[in-house]
């Protein structure tokens, strides 16, 4: 009796995977990992810069891919034949490995001076990253602002891993990460899409909350929501299944959000409370310091020959607080600090006392529009120190932070 292997796995079969090789000693990995994945049924089509062909030759890549291999953005024959629009369009993925420094700057720039730049900013289809550098350059503020960004932009990256650089002598994050792992990642993301934080469980509250003094009377804050909104949009954009818990806000609802609406301080930490556990806690609402402490059931009328009626107060509770040292509190627990003097100073203190990982700090003073805006202003405050972020958009704020969350998660 003759027996029949099955044949290996094609979990890659039909799929056509555009691989960007840009200049790096780790080209030489790339190699492999053609092969690899033509193995598991993949097509690859690379595309190399004139970096890396200073470490690989086309030969060595077109033999391997058996195909050919795109080199330049102004070739006649190669614009005429497929042209860079659809190179970038025509593929199930297109893979960056490896990715160097460079290109990754260009890339989080929107710059496209060359063919690998040009396809990367006309592609549509999911894009994955796999740095690779000297450790300083990985670790460098400008790489990481970059990798932020393109987080945000929900770019997905495997690796860098820690080791021996090939250039020796030095060790650290920033080898690429070994073909296998690279071919593992691009077959969850065929399936799954740039989802970063696919299986997160996040907890976002946003906008005021209203304290009743009596039943039309409230105390309240000039905070629209649009910030915590945001944020809720820009996590379950990167795969993460959201509560957002809103005050009263005038806003519409973010798609494919699951939304708890409350009105007051205890009922906004209930919500919170249920949503646990989480993964991640974003707690941007502006909740009431204080309530009215014994609310009217009544209107409170006004009597003639009495002057007004005192009101008296008592404490909310802190939800950020509560969240930052609960028994299942998230992995990370970001607040927000909404300041009009010793922005920085306070952000600091309230990073301790909240037991928070990272504290979003600005300046709401009238003269800034930020609070009710449509634009913020923050700076950063984590134990490692304190960066400011440029004047954006909270769309933009909101994406950059959610690319935050993502990289501290994986
Ligand atoms: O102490 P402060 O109100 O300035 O802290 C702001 C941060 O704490 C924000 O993240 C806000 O959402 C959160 N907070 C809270 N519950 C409160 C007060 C503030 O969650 N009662």
């Amino acid at each position: 009796m003759r027996l029949t292997s099955p044949g290996p796995a094609m979990p890659l079969a039909g799929k056509r995977i555009l691989l960007v090789i840009s200049g790096g000693i780790a080209a030489y990995k790339s190699l492999d990992l053609i092969r690899r994945l033509r193995e598991r049924g993949a097509e690859v089509r690379p595309v190399m810069t004139a970096g890396a062909q200073e470490f690989v030759t086309p030969l060595a890549v077109g033999a391997l891919s058996s195909g050919h291999v795109y080199t330049d953005l102004f070739s006649r024959e190669d614009e005429q034949d497929v042209g860079h629009i659809r190179l970038a369009r025509d593929c199930d993925l297109v893979l960056v490995a490896p990715a160097t420094a460079d290109l990754m700057a260009k890339m989080a720039n929107g710059l496209a001076g060359d063919l690998a730049s040009a396809v990367l900013i006309a592609t549509d289809r999911p894009v994955l990253l796999a740095p690779a550098m000297n450790p300083k350059m990985w670790a460098n503020p400008a790489t990481r602002r970059n990798v932020e960004t393109l987080r945000a932009d929900g770019h997905a990256f495997i690796g860098p891993n820690a080791g021996e650089m090939a250039e020796g002598g030095e060790a650290g994050l920033g080898r690429m990460a070994e073909p296998l792992e690279i071919v593992a990642a691009v077959e969850r993301l065929i399936d799954g899409g740039a989802k970063p934080l696919a299986g997160r469980r996040a907890v976002v509250t946003s906008g005021p909350t209203h304290e009743p003094i009596d039943p039309v009377r409230y105390i309240a804050n000039r905070s629209s929501g649009r910030q915590g909104h945001a944020i809720a949009a820009a996590l379950t954009r990167l795969g993460a299944d959201v509560t957002l818990v809103s005050g009263p806000v005038t806003l519409p609802d973010p798609p494919g959000v699951n939304v708890v609406r409350v009105e007051r301080a205890e009922e906004m930490l209930q919500a919170v409370l249920s949503a646990l556990p989480a993964d991640i806690a974003v707690m941007v609402a502006a909740v009431a310091d204080w309530r009215a402490a014994a609310p009217n059931a009544e209107k409170i009328k006004k009597q003639p020959g009495e002057g007004p009626p005192p009101l008296m107060l008592t404490e909310n509770p802190d939800i950020l607080k509560t969240v930052g040292h609960h028994a299942d509190r998230p992995k990370i627990v970001v607040g927000f600090a909404a300041e009009t003097q010793d922005v920085e100073k306070n952000g600091r203190v309230k990073l301790k006392k909240k037991g928070a990982d990272l504290i979003v700090a600005n300046d709401v003073s009238p003269e800034t529009g930020i609070m009710g805006g449509t634009r913020n202003s923050v700076k950063l405050i984590t134990e490692a120190g304190i960066t400011a972020w440029p004047d954006l958009s909270k769309d933009e704020v909101a994406g950059r932070l959610a690319g935050w969350i993502a990289e501290r998660l994986t």
